[in-house]
């Protein structure tokens, strides 16, 4: 059986990041809001609990309660900064208000290398952001690190296996944070590392095949990374049972058509309904200049559509859809605090409702990184693993203003010439996304004595984590000039080329 260290959240902004850290060390983990009842932590049977940290102060009016049972079950527990402040005031300590924040990098003094400081040097840099601190450690805890500013930087009462830290060994900027998390899951909660994607895919497929059986599957491809994997996947539990439908709702990027029917239907052997609809998106689109309108008008019509192809498939019972971890986190609304944000599923939300399929959705415990991995493991092309992302309503939110004919020619030559810059400049990778964006709007220029009056197209390059946050991308002069002078040579009805050097927030990634 795979072991799982369940992690509590009690709001922190980098919740995540620790389920993702026990992950790369080969460790399952599955996150629970800091409320859950102890009935449903013995069903997991999870090997160790990680208590996360929280933008509360445990005295504060309000704030979640770390429950003793849980603590008593006999489970190792490491409490990471909010969560070791609570398990102190639980186990009559005392934490106060600290007269100064500490936060950012400080030198770290480790006093005991037992257990969770194992094989650590005696000095190391830790991560520190907290308001409050410990000054009185309960009966029986242990200082196991200390800092100038924080003299309980690290608490433990081993014989419990109930570790406390005030730091964050999950951010990068903790040097060795990695190691300590291996500690506590290897040394205090003697887990094995035996998570795999490998073995996940074996199981999913065995799932599948047990839950659909005769029956058919439909699923939406649009060629991006989730619903690509998601396919290959299904498509190996049960063959051609599996329908996917591949919608041109004409403001996809240049080739895109040609080369996920050639994919699926022609190296996968895929049984691929393939339903251009380009002209009724564009006449629907005629004349829209809002942003939202644009949204809405495609979504509904994608429902349209699908549904009208999805009718024409007998014996269909299951919908697949490629959900994935953190849209199921973050619309449980548990808690008021960060990561309770909701929010909705964009491209194919509404469908399972309305045509009464069940759904399957093998990749709800996984992270991105983690289904790049399976698409690895299945064999897809690197073009696919490595797409950037691609917004449901394509290029409609990059053109801004009214999408016509003549825009989207002008967007798709200038974007497929700037991602082969991109590629063979070696910068695809490093950025989440790079794409073109065409602006309404016409200026002056001169071509070969001629006076000229023609679009302006915007370049939006991003790095990101998780597109929450972004930072505009810095491509190199030389590259941003080859760009400029191959997009005005190349695309008639350009002749000027701007940058967009915004970072996210206050900007968004896309124009619309
Ligand atoms: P923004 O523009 O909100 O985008 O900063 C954040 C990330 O989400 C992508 N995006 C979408 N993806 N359907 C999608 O599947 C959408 O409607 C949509 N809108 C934005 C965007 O490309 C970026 O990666």
């Amino acid at each position: 059986m795979t072991d799982t260290i369940l992690i509590l959240d009690f709001g922190s902004q980098y919740t995540q990041l620790i389920a993702r850290r026990v992950r790369e060390l080969k460790v399952f983990s599955l996150i629970e809001p800091c409320t859950v009842s102890v009935s449903r932590i013995k069903q997991l049977k999870p090997k160790g609990i990680i208590l996360s940290g929280g933008p509360y102060s445990v005295y504060e009016k309000g704030a979640p309660k770390l429950s003793k049972e849980i603590v008593r079950l006999g489970i190792p527990v490491l409490g990471i900064c909010y969560g070791m402040q609570s398990i102190v005031k639980m186990s009559g300590g005392r934490v106060q208000e600290a007269s100064r924040r500490e936060y950012g990098r400080a030198p770290m003094y480790i006093d005991n290398h037992d257990d969770l400081f194992f094989t650590m040097p005696a000095k190391m840099i830790s991560w520190m952001s907290h308001a409050d601190k410990v000054l009185e450690l309960p009966k029986g805890f242990k200082r196991l690190a200390h800092t100038v500013n924080t003299a309980y930087a690290a608490v433990g009462l081993p014989k419990k296996k109930i570790y406390g830290v005030q730091f964050h060994p999950e951010v990068v900027h903790t040097e060795g944070g990695l190691q300590i998390i291996s500690n506590f899951l290897f040394r205090i909660c003697e887990c094995f590392a035996n998570w795999q994607l490998e073995d996940y895919i074996t199981q999913q497929i065995g799932e599948i095949r047990a839950q659909v059986k005769k029956k058919k599957v439909i699923c939406g491809l649009s060629g991006g990374v989730d619903s690509s994997t998601l396919s290959v996947l299904i498509h190996k539990a049960i063959g051609r049972n599996l329908k996917c439908i591949f919608i041109d709702n004409g403001v996809l990027r240049r080739g895109e058509v040609k080369n996920v029917i050639k994919v699926f239907r022609k190296n996968f052997k895929m049984d691929l309904h393939f339903v251009d609809a380009a002209s009724l998106f564009l006449k629907r689109l005629k004349g829209v200049i809002d942003p939202e309108e644009k949204r809405r008008i495609i979504g509904h019509t994608f429902i349209e559509v699908f549904e009208q192809e999805a009718k024409k498939i007998t014996h269909a019972e299951y919908l697949a859809q490629g959900t994935l971890y953190p849209d199921v986190i973050e619309s449980i609304p548990f808690f008021g605090g960060p990561t309770s944000k909701i929010k909705s599923h964009h491209n194919v939300g509404g469908l399972p409702a309305r045509m009464h399929l069940k759904l399957i959705e093998p990749f709800r415990t996984l992270f991105k990184d983690e289904v790049r991995e399976i698409a690895k493991l299945l064999g897809l092309p690197e073009e696919i693993i490595h797409r950037h992302p691609f917004p449901g309503p394509g290029l409609a939110v990059r053109i801004v203003g009214e999408v016509t004919k003549e825009r989207l020619r002008i967007l798709q030559a200038s974007d497929i010439l700037l991602e082969n810059i991109i590629r063979n400049r070696k910068l695809y990778r490093e950025l989440w996304q790079s794409f073109c964006v065409l602006l309404p709007l016409k200026s002056v220029g001169v071509m070969g004595d001629k006076r000229t009056y023609e679009f302006v197209i915007a370049i939006r390059a991003v790095t990101s984590m998780d597109g929450m946050t972004a930072d505009w991308g810095k491509i190199p002069y030389e590259v941003l000039g080859e760009i400029s002078n191959t997009i005005i040579n190349r695309v008639r009805g350009v002749n000027r080329v701007v940058l967009d050097i915004s970072s996210k927030p206050p900007a968004t990634i896309e124009w619309e």
